[in-house]
């Protein structure tokens, strides 16, 4: 036993940091849910008033007295109650929506603000699960568990004290209940709690599963894995299955003791109760109040024994939650760097995503303002990873990355650095909505001409024009609707926009042919503006094109002199 109340205190003492997050977030929730427990709480006072009601009622009819006053009280206070139990609803729900959607924005915001490698470490699927059934787990805790815990703890403090007027003797044995339920309480929530975060992450695992099916259909439908992803979703729901059962047999089997224990309570109060009826020490009101009390003080008792799950579910997801705020902010440093004309400079290099494998071993090299300069090297050895860490998306290297001006002005990556860069990544990145939509992701306030003049630049004026509805044509997720050489421009044509002075572009027109690529390469350097240009690429015709190559390779960055 005494194991068992240490562990206890060791899960308290780590959930009391999660207690105190949840406070913090709860505060500004305070006025509205006093409100609410004020209504709770008086609702519960009126329904012991409405027990002492019924005694008198009873009383005055086994004697003769007229019962109508009793009856016309009895009838307002039931109108009170729903009266406020309908306000009461409503301010859960108020309370509810307005809690987990503010969690649920601060973590989004959280998510988006975060080092990139650190949330890509994170299924999609998981860190949805974390945004919705997570929050909506703390959200309930706020809007209903707490506020049901203090009523209870209020309504049983209360019966208890009208109990005693009535009889000691039985309001004391009633009171022996609290200790049993705070043992079986301190023998579950370790036990409970683990299962809940295995239930949370199963339920990670089997919507994970799902989103990733859905957007990549298409391979399932080539590989005709139909019948073979629908089995591996059932399987996951069967571990979900598992989880949620194990987790269920627990609560189940302790709220079964404690109401065997309560109904146990009860006969015996009703034995003690007739015992003194028959002895003529009580009325038979007296009796009917005896047990509404003792039925309304185990109440209570066994509400809290059925919230400690809920609590504990609570608190895996603010664990969960709390997980993802706890990840460092990415670096922001002052934006001292006017951009224009805007270059790099990569100093003693070292990078590895794991430490011990090297991706850059003592690289340097430097990219000049206006420069158009390739990155050629094999698959695999490092050019997405060299952009990203001038994206600053990563942020564990050693040596310098620093970008400056011709005026002389300088500041190492950080994430402002991106405000003065344009980044065309790998792969299709457009999203869905319509085509303008995708161009204002590259700048806002964008006006059509300008979006027509970027879409110009990359030749790609022409097939939007013949698009139905132009550039207010709607596009599916990932540019479903477009070729992908088309949607290889509409992405280039959107970080032109951005006008931003320095420009990268990962193998971003490797889906087009040679003169339409050419054609691409040639309207971004006569744009309204030139960047500085750096290409990804394989391709011979794009180097051909540029002013100059850098090559990676065995660890290391080779520069061309220039042409
Ligand atoms: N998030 C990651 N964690 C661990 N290793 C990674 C990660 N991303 C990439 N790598 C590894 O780093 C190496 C370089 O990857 P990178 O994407 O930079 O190659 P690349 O030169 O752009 O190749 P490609 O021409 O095929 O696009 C690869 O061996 C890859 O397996
Ligand atoms: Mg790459």
């Amino acid at each position: 036993m005494f194991k068992q109340i240490l562990n206890f205190l060791k899960t308290f003492r780590h959930s009391s940091g999660y207690f105190k997050w949840l406070m913090s977030y709860t505060k500004p929730y305070v006025p509205s849910l006093s409100l609410m427990m004020i209504l709770s709480l008086a609702s519960s006072g009126i329904t012991v008033l409405s027990a002492v009601i019924t005694q008198q009622l009873i009383d005055n009819a086994t004697v003769g007295i007229s019962i109508r006053n009793n009856i016309i009280l009895y009838i307002a206070i039931i109108l009170i109650m729903q009266l406020m139990s309908a306000l009461s609803s409503i301010l859960t729900v108020i309370i509810f929506e307005k809690f987990s959607f503010g969690v649920r924005k601060q973590v989004f915001d959280k998510i988006l603000r975060s080092c990139y490698h650190d949330v890509s470490n994170y299924h999609s699927g998981d860190l949805i699960t974390r945004l919705t059934s997570d929050t909506s787990n703390v959200a309930e805790g706020i809007s209903t568990v707490i506020p049901q815990i203090i009523t209870l703890i209020f309504e049983f403090m209360l019966t208890f004290i009208v109990l005693l007027q009535y009889d000691s003797t039985l309001a004391l044995l009633a009171l022996l209940i609290a200790p049993v339920s705070a043992m079986a309480s301190m023998w579950l929530s370790r036990k409970l709690k683990y299962l809940q975060i295995k239930v949370q992450e199963s339920e990670s695992n089997y919507r994970s599963f799902m989103q990733e099916s859905i957007s990549n259909i298409l391979i399932i439908k080539s590989f005709c894995t139909e019948t073979y992803s629908a089995d591996r979703l059932e399987e996951l729901r069967n571990e979900r299955l598992q989880w949620i059962m194990k987790r269920n047999n627990v609560s189940v089997i302790a709220s079964t003791t404690m109401s065997l224990g309560f109904q146990g309570g009860y006969i015996l109060a009703l034995s003690w109760g007739a015992l003194r009826l028959s002895a003529k020490a009580i009325t038979y009101g007296t009796l009917s109040v005896f047990l509404t009390l003792v039925n309304r003080i185990q109440a209570p008792v066994l509400g809290l024994s059925q919230t400690i799950p809920r609590i504990i579910k609570v608190l895996a997801s603010a664990g969960r939650i709390i997980e993802i705020q706890n990840l460092p902010l990415e670096t922001r440093l002052e934006q001292t760097v006017t951009p224009h004309n805007v270059g790099v400079q990569i100093e003693d290099l070292f990078f590895g995503y794991q430490n011990d494998d090297l991706l850059f071993d003592n690289a340097s090299a430097t990219i000049q303002p206006g420069e158009f300069v390739a990155i050629v090297g094999a698959s695999g050895i490092g050019k997405t990873t060299l952009v990203r860490l001038m994206l600053s998306f990563m942020n564990q290297y050693v040596g310098n990355i620093t970008f400056f001006n011709d005026l002389g002005e300088q500041v190492p990556t950080n994430a402002n650095a991106r405000s003065f860069m344009s980044y065309v990544p790998q792969g299709n990145t457009l999203f869905s909505g319509t085509i303008a939509y995708n161009l204002q992701m590259g700048k806002k306030d964008a006006t059509e001409d300008e979006m027509w003049e970027a879409l110009t630049a990359v030749s790609a004026d022409g097939f939007v024009r013949d698009l139905p509805k132009g550039i207010h044509t709607r596009i599916g997720e990932r540019g479903y609707g477009l070729s992908e050489g088309q949607a290889q421009r509409v992405s280039i044509a959107r970080a032109l926009i951005k006008k931003a002075p320095f420009l990268i572009l990962d193998e971003a027109t490797s889906s087009l042919d040679e003169k339409t690529e050419l054609a691409v390469l040639d309207g971004i350097r006569h744009y309204s503006y030139q960047p500085t240009c750096l290409l990804i690429t394989h391709r011979r015709s794009v180097l051909a094109y540029c002013d100059r190559e850098i090559i990676i390779e065995d660890k290391k960055i080779l520069e061309t002199v220039i042409k």
